[in-house]
């Protein structure tokens, strides 16, 4: 069957039916700049800056939310399309506190990078003195709202993605802002932390209250791992500057998170330098623990193990293996105790 087929900058594409402008382009290796296309969402082409332009339109249309159809004819950098992009950018420049410098997203942020790349040397127009109170009443979140550029890329992250509903526009016109239920802190909502509009800001409306001062994004590197907490395996990138762990983010593509991370995985890091941690195994003696090596302490169990099963027998013993290790453990854990220890008490905490 012959692929439909539309015209893009002059070059025949192919476009899947039911196919946005923007995925079309993306798919064909064609980047057109976004701020509030969320992948995965129903788009709602808020921002204007992936406008393009299509023979025949009478204005520019937004990218995101364009279906392609067939023949249709778009440019994606005509002057007229850099300048209606370039003013969308000075629009957002002027609609808040946009002082990079002592901004905690500055060298991670899309509005900086959009400026920059439109080459802005100066505001425009008038800068909005409507500021808001800064929010960080929670251990987690800080909501700044005066760098806020109402993408909605928050309320879709949070309604669409992890499904929480914690969050939505609220007010009207000039003064519409992202709010909860009453407008009233995360901690008086239904938000459970998970992190997932942080995530997704592409400004410094809303950032990490513990990676805040610690690191610029360029000084970090990210490194790819497993989440340490229970046997979902999402995968995360670890942020480290000077061998420390500064943040921790979602893989956008990995399986089986697709993105998502939980409140644990995203902000519960910080257990890994603690002075209480354990680091070898304690033995309790006349009611004190002491340290013991590994061989020590797993002699002294088996030790235990053997003379329970010759005075009351095997059943005397049961297992309990964590929910949150991975299959493969579970699996060694129940083969332990029926194949060596010899009894089917064997069961895992999930469903205590
Ligand atoms: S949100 Fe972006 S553009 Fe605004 S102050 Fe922060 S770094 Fe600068
Ligand atoms: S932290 Fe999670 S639940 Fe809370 S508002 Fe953000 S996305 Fe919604
Ligand atoms: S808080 Fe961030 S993600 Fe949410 S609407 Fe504002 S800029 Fe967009
Ligand atoms: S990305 Fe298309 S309108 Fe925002």
């Amino acid at each position: 069957m012959k692929k439909a087929s539309f015209s893009m900058n002059g070059k025949e594409t192919r476009y899947e039916p039911g196919q946005m402008v923007l995925d079309a382009a993306q798919a064909n290796g064609i980047h057109i700049p976004t701020l509030c296309h969320l992948k995965g969402t129903s788009p709602t082409g808020a921002c204007r800056i992936c406008l393009v332009e299509i023979a025949g339109a009478r204005s520019l249309m937004a990218a995101c939310s364009t279906p392609v159809t067939e023949g249709m004819e778009v440019s994606t950098e005509s002057e007229r399309v850099h300048k209606a992009r370039k003013m969308n950018v000075e629009l957002l420049l002027a609609s808040g506190k946009h002082d990079c410098l002592i901004c905690e997203a500055s060298g991670d942020c899309r509005l900086q990078d959009l400026a920059y790349s439109y080459g802005i040397k100066e505001l425009r127009f008038p800068q909005d003195d409507k500021f808001y109170p800064t929010e960080d009443e929670n251990p987690f979140i800080i909501r700044d709202f005066s760098r806020c550029i109402r993408c909605g890329r928050c309320i879709h992250a949070c309604n669409e993605v992890v499904v929480n509903r914690a969050i939505s526009y609220g007010y009207r016109g000039k003064n519409s802002k992202v709010v909860t239920g009453g407008d009233g802190p995360y901690t008086d909502s239904e938000c459970v932390f998970c992190g997932q509009c942080v995530e997704v800001c592409p400004v410094g409306a809303l950032t990490e209250k513990k990676a805040k001062g610690r690191a610029r994004a360029w000084e970090t590197k990210k490194i790819r791992t497993t989440c340490p907490y229970c046997g979902v395996g999402c995968q995360q990138w670890l942020h480290v500057k000077d061998g420390k762990i500064t943040k921790v983010t979602a893989v956008e593509d990995g399986e089986p998170n697709m993105g998502r991370l939980c409140v644990k995985g995203r902000f519960g890091y910080d257990f890994i330098y603690s002075e209480d941690r354990l680091k070898t195994p304690l033995i309790r003696e006349n009611g004190d623990f002491r340290e013991a090596s590994w061989d020590e302490a797993l002699d002294l169990v088996a030790e235990k193990f053997k003379e329970i099963i010759a005075k009351d027998g095997p059943d005397a013993i049961a297992g309990v293996s964590c929910a949150r290790s991975i299959n493969e453990d579970s699996y060694q854990m129940q083969k332990l105790f029926r194949a060596v220890i010899g009894t089917n008490n064997i069961d895992h905490c999930a469903r205590t």
